[in-house]
């Protein structure tokens, strides 16, 4: 943290205008009680007391001071400096803060038998319209075929993501990949899209159960723009005969992740498998030796024997790659690292966010700073996203806060009504990334959207932090709302 004088002599701590501010301030108050304690020397009660009142706000000025400079020699001993300000002129338009103002339609009649079904009501009343297919406020959400983004259509609308519509493959077919991640292939040079294929009918295995498909099978789909995407087909199939199989139709797949090993030239996924209860809760493990298939199932187990639910997957710069997991009943995450051949996991785990109760975790990072964004527990309702920070990947990770920026207050308390999966780095724009979400329609989860947006770092991180004494060390993670946007020319036209 560099310090300078200002203009008038004053200190300016770069970055922290306001705290500079307060000590400006603080310091004026001071020399005026001294000027008043000259001209009035009978006032001798006042003067000791103001003296006093002196003395507790430099020594409290003092204290923070040397709080702040050893949070900033920590920071810096660990070589990191994470408040990162930089926007590229290229991007700064989708760093714009769009309002969204819609009225939600009035509250949707309710029939009283299905209350009964539904049991007491745990979501608010609009989530409760929203999840519901029949209404008004879902239909605002859902848009129909009629408004599908295709990329079979030349136009004006080219290359537009429009987050919330019906995406459609380059056979016109709504792409099915939910839960997914996207990894960019350096040999191929494509991107590649990993998500669950849900095209089957909903339904509720248990009357209490969670809305569920069966296992068809992870997707996968190809693209070298991000916009224009390719079906490669199902690259890991459900198991339709075996019951006792962790794939069998009747069991549960969700967010399939995949990286390539550099070691072994293999591509590994790691993915959530479950019964249809989520009491299984483990990682499975599928390896190919081609991006688009086919994955060998190898097997699935609960990572040193702790609960395994929402998961992802991350490899970082030196080729380490890491498990993260929600664990003990979705109440903490952990992160574990991989094998060399990212085909286990190593005897190193740390807890993370105890008692925070977290999932949908999506891992990234930004010179040398590690950042996560995660969901509250829900079931398949929309919550309010977090998004976290680290030094070191295994911990301690703060949390910063809620990273949803325009659109209004519902949107942001929601996520754009979506979910998190995954943050990718977008090549050749550092500092620029894309949040991918899903957007659930639980009573049809074939028709759950995709919210794929922005994301930035930058500026100050507006929580206090657990491990900062308050002060804000971290960048924020902002992701912009927009209801249709593009990646820049530039950009577009490196990767066509
Ligand atoms: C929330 C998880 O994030 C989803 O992947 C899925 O498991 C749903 N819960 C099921 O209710």
């Amino acid at each position: 943290m560099n310090i300078a004088p200002d203009s008038s002599g004053a200190p300016v701590l770069f970055g922290f205008p306001e705290i500079t501010f307060f000590l400006v301030e603080i310091g004026k108050g001071t020399m005026k009680m001294r000027n008043k304690q000259r001209k009035s020397p009978a006032l001798n009660f006042d003067a000791g007391y103001r003296c006093s009142l002196c003395f507790i706000l430099w020594s409290l000025v003092g204290f923070g001071l040397i709080i702040f400079f050893v949070s900033v020699k920590h920071q810096e001993d660990s070589g990191q400096t994470h408040i990162y300000f930089s926007r590229l002129p290229t991007t700064r338009e989708l760093e714009d803060v769009e309002e969204e103002h819609f009225r939600l339609p009035p509250p949707h009649k309710v029939n009283p038998r299905a209350v009964k079904r539904r049991g007491t009501r745990k979501q608010p009343k609009v989530i409760e319209d929203y999840l519901d297919e029949s209404s008004a406020v879902h239909a605002m959400f859902f848009p129909d075929q009629r408004t599908a983004v295709d990329p079979r259509k030349g136009g004006n609308d080219s290359m537009y993501f429009y987050p919330g519509r019906v995406w459609l493959d380059t056979d016109g077919k709504p792409i099915q990949a939910h839960g997914g991640g996207i990894m960019y292939d350096q040999k191929t040079t494509r991107f590649y899209w990993y998500g669950e294929n849900k095209d089957g009918p909903t339904y509720q295995a248990h009357s209490k159960g969670a809305q569920r498909v069966d296992i068809i099978g992870v997707s996968c789909y190809s693209s070298k723009n991000l916009w224009s995407w390719t079906h490669e087909g199902i690259v890991l199939p459900g198991e339709p005969n075996n019951v006792t199989h962790d794939l069998h139709k009747s069991k549960v797949l969700e967010r399939p992740k995949v990286v390539y090993n550099d070691h072994t030239g293999k591509y590994v996924m790691w993915m959530h498998v479950d019964d249809a209860n989520y009491t299984k809760a483990s990682v499975g493990v599928a390896v190919s030796n081609s991006p688009i298939g086919p994955f060998k199932y190898l097997y699935s187990f609960r990572p040193q024997g702790f609960e395994s639910r929402d998961m992802t997957i991350f490899k970082d710069d030196d080729g380490t790659a890491y498990v993260f997991y929600s664990s003990r009943d979705n109440t903490e995450l952990h992160v574990s690292p991989l094998t060399k051949d990212y085909l286990h996991i190593t005897a190193a785990m740390k807890r993370i966010l105890i008692r925070r109760h977290r999932e949908a975790p999506a891992v990234f990072k930004l010179q040398g700073t590690y950042y996560m964004i995660t969901s509250g527990c829900s079931g398949w309702a929309p919550n309010r996203a977090l998004a976290h920070a680290a030094n070191s990947i295994m911990g301690p990770w703060e949390t910063l806060g809620n990273p949803s920026v325009g659109g209004n207050r519902f949107f942001r308390l929601t996520t754009f009504l979506s979910q998190s999966t995954f943050v990718l780095p977008l090549p050749d724009l550092p500092g620029t990334f894309i949040f991918l979400a899903d957007r659930w329609n639980p009573s049809n989860l074939r028709d759950s959207r995709y919210i794929w947006l922005p994301l930035f770092i930058g500026g100050l991180a507006d929580e206090p932090l657990d491990y900062s004494f308050g002060f804000p060390l971290w960048s924020r993670v902002s992701i912009y709302w927009h209801r249709k946007w593009r990646l820049p020319e530039g950009w577009r036209e490196g990767y066509n």
